[in-house]
């Protein structure tokens, strides 16, 4: 294995790497990212996936911004961003080969679509022995209905939302939500109920970053109401990491094979932990507020280090091409 250069003394030796970026905003994570890349030694081309193009002229079949006819030594993915659906399907398809053209991607785009599909991600817990609420998806009302009869009340998510977005509590009374709101799939979990403080609810989860099979940093994300996403206004609150969190959240990154995630728990009544969702793309600016850690920097730190070991970066000396 070749070691890294260190503290940004780039030589010929150093990874050029390409970090993709959120296309509209996401400024923060961006600039934490591309200092702390330089920082440990690598070259970096900060750029969107949107910039990207599949060309028959060119050597290596694509057209990557900062590379003539070559490949990057590694692919950073912080965002594919939003599209529609022939956008997200070629921004992938982008990752797809790059992958197969030997760059190190992180996460890979198989990572991700295992991730952006709720309920891929809840199957891969539940195949791994990770303890998760009862959930079903479908795209039978017929199913979602029985399933709504028996175990009411239960939270509806929409099967690709993120950031608390569209995330709604049912029950008998309410019924199914329409159809048309979760473009036709039932994404369906039971309701955990907040836990009690005194006569207080508490409405609280927890948020876990995980980097290279080891948990990074964790937060309690405290609410106002069942919704606890820092998007949706919960405050971060600093927590110390528990065996319990940090087995889980490594658990939910492995089962997936994600590279590094944001992994969400929640706590059963009993006090059981439970593997909420997990993040391929995860924001850290509320955790970074409450922690010591670096994370931009040990992110940057494992993904280098993956680049250097990996097997398509065999010449460091010039770009894969
Ligand atoms: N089954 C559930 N029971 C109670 N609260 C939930 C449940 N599922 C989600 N929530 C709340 O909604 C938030 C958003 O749900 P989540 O599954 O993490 O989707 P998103 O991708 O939108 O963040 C969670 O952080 C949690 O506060
Ligand atoms: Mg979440």
């Amino acid at each position: 294995m070749q070691a890294l250069p260190k503290n940004g003394n780039r030589t010929d030796q150093s990874p050029h790497v390409i970090l993709f970026i959120e296309e509209s905003g996401g400024v923060w994570h961006a600039s934490r990212l591309t200092e702390a890349l330089k920082a440990s030694g690598a070259t970096v081309t900060t750029t969107t996936l949107k910039q990207c193009a599949f060309d028959t002229n060119s050597k290596t079949g694509m057209k990557i911004p900062g590379f003539d006819n070559k490949l990057p030594h590694g692919a950073f993915v912080r965002s594919i961003s939003t599209g529609t659906l022939e956008q997200i399907t070629f921004r992938l398809a982008i990752l797809h080969a790059l992958r197969d053209s030997g760059v190190r991607v992180w996460n890979d785009a198989r990572v991700i679509e295992r991730c952006v599909d709720k309920s891929t991600a809840t199957f891969l817990f539940k195949r791994c022995g990770l303890p998760v609420p009862m959930t079903q998806t479908s795209e039978r009302a017929d199913l979602a209905q029985n399933f709504l009869d028996h175990h009411s009340p239960l939270v509806s998510k929409p099967l690709f939302g993120s950031q608390g977005n569209g995330v709604t509590k049912i029950d008998a009374k309410s019924g199914l939500p329409d159809p048309e709101d979760l473009a036709h799939v039932y994404y369906l979990q039971r309701y955990i109920p907040p836990t009690d403080n005194g006569n207080t609810p508490v409405f609280a989860d927890w948020r876990v970053i995980v980097s290279a099979g080891r948990p990074l940093a964790a937060m309690m994300r405290k609410g106002k109401n069942w919704i606890t996403n820092v998007h949706q206004g919960a405050t971060p609150q600093p927590v110390a990491l528990t065996t319990e969190m940090s087995d889980l959240a490594v658990g939910a990154a492995k089962a997936v094979g994600a590279d590094y995630a944001g992994v969400d728990l929640i706590k059963a009544p009993n006090g059981e932990l439970l593997v909420l969702e997990i993040n391929s793309n995860p924001a850290w600016k509320g955790l970074q507020s409450v922690t010591g850690v670096e994370i931009g920097q040990e992110l940057a730190n494992d993904f280098l280090n993956a680049v250097v070991q990996h097997k398509g970066a065999r010449s460091l000396a010039s770009p894969t091409e």
